[in-house]
């Protein structure tokens, strides 16, 4: 195992289009490359994950390539796109401000900034969590920042973009990285697994997808966890008994189970959750959630907002059939107050018994008030 490299390594986007669910980023970038129009100073905000140093890197070998396709990428084969590709390229100087703040570290970067290119026609400074440099560092760099010479470009990036001054703001262009979407997330494992010769359930890795709430580089990272633990096949069991996520399968049949008005079948479904060691309250949130899904797929309109995988989706719309959307709210409501009061009650086991017996209850209470 001595040569292994992580996912997230060895899967670092090499060209703008190949970086995943920043589409509007990339084609604005290129389009400016196109235009020979392009900013000095970027400010690239977002979560941490996104992709924003990766941009930065395709930015930064891009305009330095000899030969720019036709689609506006690099090459990736002339000189310094090589330099780039290794690690090697001058042209590229990253800073990590969250370690390096201090005055004396931006003074050592205005230095290199003087000095010109020696192969290719920019230097890129990329200056990662740029809100953590001090605010003499700060003030020091603005004047650089202000008048640059021009072959320098700055890509700062920041997870807190409300802690970059406004003197930073307005003189940059700014671009907001989005979170992935699960589907987009899902669908770039498909392709690394393919790669890797990798065996994997699309249900897995939407959950896998789902687990990193919207950062691919924490999808990639828990994927090699469950690769290490599974070898090369990924089960939907293995993930959710990899991650300790409870299997949809016991919200669908808590549904039922309310539907059927069946009190005694769904406490004891609750308590065969509690015994495979789940958090009762977490189960309060994801069978809210589970309704929140079946409201969702009721409406074509809606569909879309449904994250889960293919053959998940078709049960959710089979259920959500047999629900209507008052008995979907009414849910919602006693989840909802259950989750608020779980903390401050003392006995906890019993709350969540009750708001079951509750849902249990609706379809009575409802063809009462419709007799
Ligand atoms: N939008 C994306 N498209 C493709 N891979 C991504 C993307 N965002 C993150 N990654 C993966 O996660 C790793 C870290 O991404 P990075 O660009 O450093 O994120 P950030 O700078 O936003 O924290 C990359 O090497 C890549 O494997
Ligand atoms: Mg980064
Ligand atoms: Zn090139």
């Amino acid at each position: 195992m001595s040569d292994f490299v992580v996912s997230a390594r060895k899967y670092r986007p090499q060209t703008f289009d190949t970086v995943v669910g920043q589409k509007s980023i990339t084609a604005t970038l290129k389009n400016a490359i196109k235009n020979d129009h392009l900013a000095q100073a970027f400010l690239f905000c977002g979560s941490r994950g996104v992709g924003k140093t990766s941009t930065a890197r395709i930015l930064a070998k891009t305009i330095n390539c000899s030969n720019l396709t036709e689609n506006f990428e690099a090459c990736n084969q002339c000189e310094s796109c090589e330099s780039f590709n290794s690690g090697a390229s001058l042209n590229v100087y990253e800073l990590d401000a969250a370690s390096n703040n201090s005055v004396e570290d931006i003074r050592n970067l205005i230095d290199q900034v003087r000095v010109g290119p020696q192969l290719g026609n920019y230097k890129v400074y990329i200056i990662d969590e740029v809100h953590m440099l001090s605010t003499s560092a700060f003030n020091a760099f603005l004047k650089t920042l202000e008048e640059p010479p021009k072959h320098a470009i700055f890509i700062l990036a920041t997870t807190e973009k409300h802690k970059i001054i406004p003197t930073i703001l307005s003189r940059c262009q700014i671009f907001d990285f989005n979170r992935i979407k699960v589907k987009d997330i899902a669908e770039h494992l498909g392709e690394i697994a393919k790669k890797e010769g990798i065996d994997a359930e699309s249900e897995a890795l939407h959950v896998i997808a789902q687990k990193a709430d919207g950062a691919l580089r924490d999808a990639l990272s828990i994927f090699d966890q469950i690769v290490t633990f599974s070898g090369n096949t990924i089960t939907y069991q293995n993930v959710i008994d990899n991650l300790n996520i409870l299997d949809y399968d016991y919200y669908f049949r808590i549904v039922d189970y309310a539907l059927k008005e069946d009190i005694p079948g769904s406490m004891l479904l609750l308590n065969d959750i509690i015994e495979h060691g789940f958090d009762p309250h977490n189960f309060i949130v994801g069978l809210a959630d589970h309704f929140r899904n079946l409201l969702v797929c009721k409406d074509v309109r809606t569909a879309g907002l449904l994250e889960v995988g293919e053959s998940t989706q078709e049960r959710y719309v089979a259920q959500s059939k047999e629900l209507d959307g008052s008995f979907i709210v009414r849910a919602l409501g006693v989840l909802s107050q259950a989750d608020v009061e779980y903390k401050a009650s003392k006995n906890q086991r019993l709350l969540v018994e009750m708001a079951l017996m509750q849902l249990c209850s609706i379809k009575a209470e409802q063809e009462k008030k419709n007799a």
